[in-house]
């Protein structure tokens, strides 16, 4: 049910907070359940006194951080980081990941690419044997009708996300739009995420398949969590 998954993502959230440690500066990834990790480091910081930069994934990370008390920096200014914490929408078990359901998996990619180690955050829906569900893929405004052509050349369908609040396209925070990609069952992932990448046009792909040597996968489910 929603509130068993919402409550997945409270657990494994707070669980993955409890990573933080004096001196760090951490990525703070973007939707439900990095917010929780977010809520929490923000009370670790005030109880254990210890000393956190926060570099969020979006203005949504950011707004959150600033409410939870958490210092908040540039990538920039902390191009390497010790950790980041990240929700994902789906990952299979050689932790290639999907990510982008909130259009933010540009910033989330580049911090992610910054950081030592990286904990996703999940509750157990989004464990797959295969990765199947539409690939998000960041796009140029002005490219996009090219996109969605190679992207139809790669097997896959692709969609101009519109939003729910909003008339017309979604605008992402780096003022593009988003492509939802819909390939069927991802045989090769990583083979994708390349094609993917080489495509004018294209900003940032929700596809991570990188990562996998510096990832934890923390499931949330049945009242606790467990390592992927
Ligand atoms: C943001 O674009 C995504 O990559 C999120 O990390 C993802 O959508 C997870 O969101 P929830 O934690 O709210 O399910």
């Amino acid at each position: 049910s929603k509130q068993a998954n919402l409550e997945a993502k409270r657990i494994v959230g707070i669980a993955a907070a409890g990573e933080v440690e004096d001196g760090m500066a951490v990525g703070l990834g973007t939707g439900s359940t990095a917010n929780y990790a977010i809520i929490r480091i923000g009370e670790r910081i005030r109880e254990e006194e210890i000393a956190v930069v926060g570099v969020p994934t979006s203005y949504q990370s950011a707004i959150r951080a600033r409410a939870a008390g958490i210092r908040v920096a540039d990538l920039a200014d902390y191009p390497e980081l010790d950790l980041t914490i990240d929700g994902a929408d789906q990952v299979d078990a050689a932790f290639n990941v999907i990510k982008g359901g909130g259009a933010a998996h540009t910033r989330e990619k580049c911090v992610a690419d910054a950081s030592t180690r990286i904990l996703i955050v999940v509750d157990v829906t989004k464990v797959a044997d295969r990765l199947h569900m539409p690939v998000p893929v960041e796009v140029v405004p002005y490219a996009a009708t090219g996109v969605a052509r190679h992207v139809g050349r790669l097997g896959g369908d692709a969609v101009i996300r519109e939003g729910v609040k909003k008339d017309g396209p979604v605008i992402t925070d780096n003022g593009n739009f988003i492509l939802d990609c819909a390939f069927g069952t991802i045989e090769d992932p990583e083979n994708l995420e390349t094609s993917l990448n080489t495509i004018p046009g294209v900003l940032t792909s929700g596809l991570f398949t990188e990562y996998a040597e510096k990832m934890t996968v923390m499931v949330g489910g049945d009242g606790s969590y467990r390592i992927l």
